[in-house]
């Protein structure tokens, strides 16, 4: 009997011991979030050598952490009800599979926890002195401002900016995830993120009518969908919490997925969401990679060409499916008419191939415009990338529901992928749409002679 309470009274001790071996970020309830909490940060390190059991570090205790290597901060934002963030497990394993690097995951939760905005947001100031101590006690031990990179989001990534700001704009890197909007909108460069924060700035805006920054901060400024209503988001109070959070969150998904290999996703340098839309802004030289950077942990690949910009800050848009992986595939749809009088209106193309999967593309943003004899080109958005398609439908519309039913003569149909510019180009030649019906063929190899 002895022996074993002696065994099991041991087994609590192991188990204590390594519950404080194990800190996890901070669980509050949101009572804590009613009666508001004060600031306390706590910095908790991953590496590749323990990437799923964090250790506690500070300024005197580094543990683990090798300065010779990049350093990750990620830093959160405002948290009204206490809970920790869903997302810091997957982007730490993430980070860790890409690279062999530090992860610091900085826990304010104690001070971001508060029903008040306002009191959250009077507390990144004070955040970032803490972690300009830990740098600086980063940089005695022979790290370089080079290798230290911070994602934020949204407060987070004024609080980057202004650690940033502490060291003159010499951080490697700072990747802002919807940054705040709200007390931050149409504030002074320095009391917000601004593009001199660093050596290489991105950011995305996911949410640019609620909660996020709308204007650039960076010198790349992704604005997925247009930077406002995600798809797959919930668009009304029925949503619940999801209608107030998931547009936001969507940027560290969309960075999230930059860090699996399923599908990059790229964006469009333009000057507008509707320039890009109308298939203005989707010629990016070749290799295609070289103008049109790739979103997310490897946008910085683009740092020297977009910093080398007068001003160093471009807009890139781009679409996203509904779901992760989220992207999309673009092909042009190039189509000449031959009615005498113009047509408006959109396109629905589906694609299936011999395998039977299909997939769909309504081009319905803005009417688009027929003229006799002019090629139109349209940008097809698809979320799958049908190597061998058998079979393309096609279908008219000019939205009206009364009135006549028009025809669309098409002399000439075209699709070709952005993607992969090499594969054959589709064809399909001699072909009348009546208004709203589904009209499906086989395309042919175009002919090399006509263009
Ligand atoms: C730093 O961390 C070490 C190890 O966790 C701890 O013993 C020490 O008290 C901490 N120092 C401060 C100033 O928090
Ligand atoms: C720190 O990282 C470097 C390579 O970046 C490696 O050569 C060195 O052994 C590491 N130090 C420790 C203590 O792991
Ligand atoms: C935030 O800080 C400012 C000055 O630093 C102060 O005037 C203001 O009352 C604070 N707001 C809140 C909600 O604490
Ligand atoms: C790729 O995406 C699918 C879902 O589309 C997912 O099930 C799978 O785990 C992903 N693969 C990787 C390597 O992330």
């Amino acid at each position: 009997m002895l022996r074993l309470s002696f065994f099991i009274s041991l087994m609590c001790l192991v188990r204590s011991d390594t519950d404080e071996e194990c800190p996890s970020f901070t669980k509050l309830s949101f009572h804590s979030a009613v009666v508001g909490t004060g600031l306390n940060v706590k910095l908790m390190l991953y590496t590749r050598r323990n990437p799923t059991c964090a250790q506690a570090i500070n300024s005197t205790a580094l543990g683990n952490l090798n300065v010779t290597k990049k350093t990750t901060f990620i830093v959160h934002g405002f948290r009204p009800t206490g809970s920790p963030p869903v997302w810091i497990g997957d982007l730490v394993e993430g980070l860790l599979s890409v690279e062999d690097m530090n992860v610091v995951v900085v826990d304010w939760n104690r001070g971001a926890t508060t029903v008040i905005y306002n009191h959250a947001s009077n507390k990144t100031r004070k955040v970032a002195i803490v972690l300009k101590e830990f740098i600086d006690q980063m940089l005695a031990g022979e790290a370089s401002l080079d290798d230290i990179y911070m994602i934020g989001v949204s407060l987070g990534a004024h609080i980057a900016g202004f650690v940033g700001k502490m060291y003159d704009g010499q951080l490697g890197r700072i990747t802002g995830l919807d940054p705040a909007g709200p007390l931050f909108n149409g504030k002074p460069p320095e009391d917000r993120l601004d593009p001199g924060d660093a050596q290489f700035i991105d950011v995305i805006h996911s949410d640019i009518d609620a909660l996020g920054y709308k204007e650039p901060l960076g010198n790349i400024d992704f604005y997925p969908n247009g930077g406002l209503d995600q798809p797959g988001c919930p668009q009304t109070i029925l949503g619940g919490m999801q209608y107030f959070k998931c547009d936001h969150q969507r940027s560290v998904y969309l960075y999230l997925s930059s860090l699996r290999e399923n599908c990059t996703i790229t964006a469009y340098p333009c000057d507008s969401y509707r320039d890009y839309r109308n298939g203005k802004c989707v010629s990016c030289g070749t290799p295609q990679t070289q103008s049109c950077p790739i979103l997310g942990y490897y946008a910085d690949n683009w740092k020297d060409y977009l910093r080398e910009k007068d001003p160093p800050m471009t807009k890139a848009f781009f679409d996203t499916a509904e779901e992760k992986p989220f992207c999309i595939y673009h092909y042009f749809v190039d189509i000449i008419t031959w009615n005498k009088n113009i047509r408006r209106g959109s396109i629905t193309i589906k694609l299936r191939d011999k395998a039977g999967s299909t997939t769909e593309s309504k081009i319905n943003h803005e009417p688009a415009t027929f003229q006799k004899y002019h090629q139109v080109s349209l940008l097809a958005r698809f979320n799958q990338d049908l190597d061998k398609v058998a079979a393309i439908s096609l279908e008219f519309s000019t939205g009206s529901v009364i009135g006549p039913k028009y025809k669309l003569r098409i002399l000439r149909m075209k699709l070709r992928s952005l993607a992969h510019p090499e594969r054959p180009q589709l064809c399909r030649y001699d072909l009348v749409l009546m208004e709203n019906v589904e009209t499906v063929f086989q395309p042919i190899l175009c002919s090399k002679l006509q263009m």
